[in-house]
């Protein structure tokens, strides 16, 4: 894992966006996975202001909750459009977000698979994480290994999402999401946390041993994942200073 601490969420998400921008340049018709939550907002943000080509490019969402019409405002279909497919230039066909409403959900998963696979698999995967350590709405014990499915929320994530839905009774309990064995197969992953909340999830997923208790620390087995933190969220990092060390004397080719 490669660990990218800097003085601010702003300037955390400069260089993910950087990231995203430089893979776009490269490969026009990149994959990418798509997240949502409160900590991808400022990247959003930062790409559409970019104003890059995704006139190519084709996206998935890791999740989307269960019975939630894509209309409501709470969904990730309503948050996608909203925060940045509808701000940037985007075929709406090479847009793939879980549908929470179909009636087979496992024939659905293992089409959302197919349709990963048809596309070449994801080349770049962007991530938050919970308070509990979780990818995508993989919840501590996922399996290592899964593939797209449902899931149920821990109560400690319904919580969480309490403050989108403005009370704890309204949140979903099931989830379709992307498994952890769909993440582990991006090319790139690109995970972000913001502020003290992620502190403990941050410290454990990246030098805790790997176990499904903290799914995000089974990304210390891929190869290529960038961890871009602002100061609050890395504040449990033991070896913030080696990160911080080997981030400022990055050789010039390697250079964010
Ligand atoms: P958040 O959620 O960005 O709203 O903190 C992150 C997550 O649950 O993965």
């Amino acid at each position: 894992m490669e660990i990218i601490i800097q003085p601010s969420a702003e300037a955390a998400t400069s260089v993910a966006a950087r990231v995203i921008a430089r893979l776009l340049r490269e490969k026009p018709d990149a994959v990418i996975g798509l997240a949502t939550g409160s900590t991808p907002l400022l990247l959003y943000r930062e790409l559409i202001r970019m104003k890059l080509d995704w006139r190519k490019v084709t996206t998935f969402n890791l999740d989307e909750y269960v019975g939630l019409p894509k209309e409501h405002p709470q969904s990730y279909h309503s948050f996608m459009w909203e925060n940045l497919l509808g701000h940037i230039n985007i075929a709406k066909k090479n847009v793939h977000i879980p549908d929470g409403n179909t009636n087979d959900i496992p024939k659905f998963c293992a089409k959302y698979e197919k349709q990963i696979r048809a596309a070449g698999g994801i080349d770049l995967q962007v991530l938050g994480i919970g308070t509990d350590g979780h990818i995508g709405f993989n919840e501590p014990t996922s399996s290592l290994a899964s593939r797209t499915r449902i899931k149920t929320l821990t109560q400690r994530t319904v919580q969480d999402n309490a403050r989108f839905f403005g009370s704890e009774d309204k949140v979903p309990h099931h989830v379709i999401t992307m498994g952890i064995g769909t993440i582990m197969e991006a090319r790139q992953n690109l995970l972000l946390a913001f502020g003290p909340k992620k502190a403990r999830a941050i410290a454990e997923a990246v030098e805790g041993p790997i176990t499904s208790v903290n799914p995000a620390s089974v990304l210390q087995m891929h190869p290529v994942t960038k961890v871009c933190l602002d100061e609050e969220a890395a504040a449990q990092l033991q070896r913030a200073d080696y990160y911080r060390w080997v981030f400022d004397n990055k050789p010039g080719w390697q250079k964010i």
